[in-house]
């Protein structure tokens, strides 16, 4: 009896995007590491905590493979691309992974759609919502690093983002939850 429900094409693509999970994580755990070296214990808690995150997101890929009776190939991860230079080159190096997770995330949304393998397409959609969200705070950041001073920050302006991050939510507020109260 065959119980993977699995495409082949489809249960590659997964095993490939846990990784891809897998190595976001060590990406932020690289990057908290520099950003606690440089001093900005509050930045480096924040990027600390993200590296969880991924390291969830890389077990929900691994959990909905095994569910499906499909196999899970677990394989070496990537290292992580050079330390940031600055504050602001770090957050535009976290927007910039996020945005081709994103990528790799659409391509297995399309893919589901085109097998009709309806359950992965409900899957992907709580990492197409994640994403959104991840986009949008990594943006946020950006936003703050801009008013701050960007790459001409002054000490205590980093010093106050610093602050500020150690205690930031890890989820950002998405459009379709404000309301005309509440925007
Ligand atoms: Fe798991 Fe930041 O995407």
């Amino acid at each position: 009896m065959e119980k993977n429900r699995l495409s082949n094409s489809l249960q590659a693509a997964l095993n490939t995007q846990m990784t891809k999970e897998a190595e976001a994580a060590q990406i932020y755990l690289s990057y908290a590491a520099w950003a606690s070296n440089e001093g900005y214990g509050g930045i480096a808690n924040f990027l600390f905590r993200h590296a969880n995150e991924e390291r969830n997101h890389m077990m929900k890929f691994l959990e909905y493979i095994l569910e499906r009776g499909a196999k899970v190939r677990v394989e070496a991860i990537p290292a992580p691309p050079k330390s940031p230079t600055n504050i602001q080159n770090c957050f535009e190096q976290v927007f910039e992974q996020e945005v081709d997770n994103t990528k790799c995330i659409y391509k297995i949304v399309k893919m589901s759609f085109d097998e009709e393998d309806w359950a992965t397409w409900h899957f992907m959609q709580w990492f197409v919502k994640e994403q959104t969200e991840e986009e949008t705070l990594a943006l946020n950041l950006l936003d703050k690093i801009k008013i701050a001073g960007g790459t001409n920050a002054s000490g205590e302006a980093l010093y106050a983002l610093d602050k500020d991050l150690q205690t930031k939510s890890d989820d950002a507020a998405l459009a379709e939850e404000k309301t005309a109260m509440n925007p």
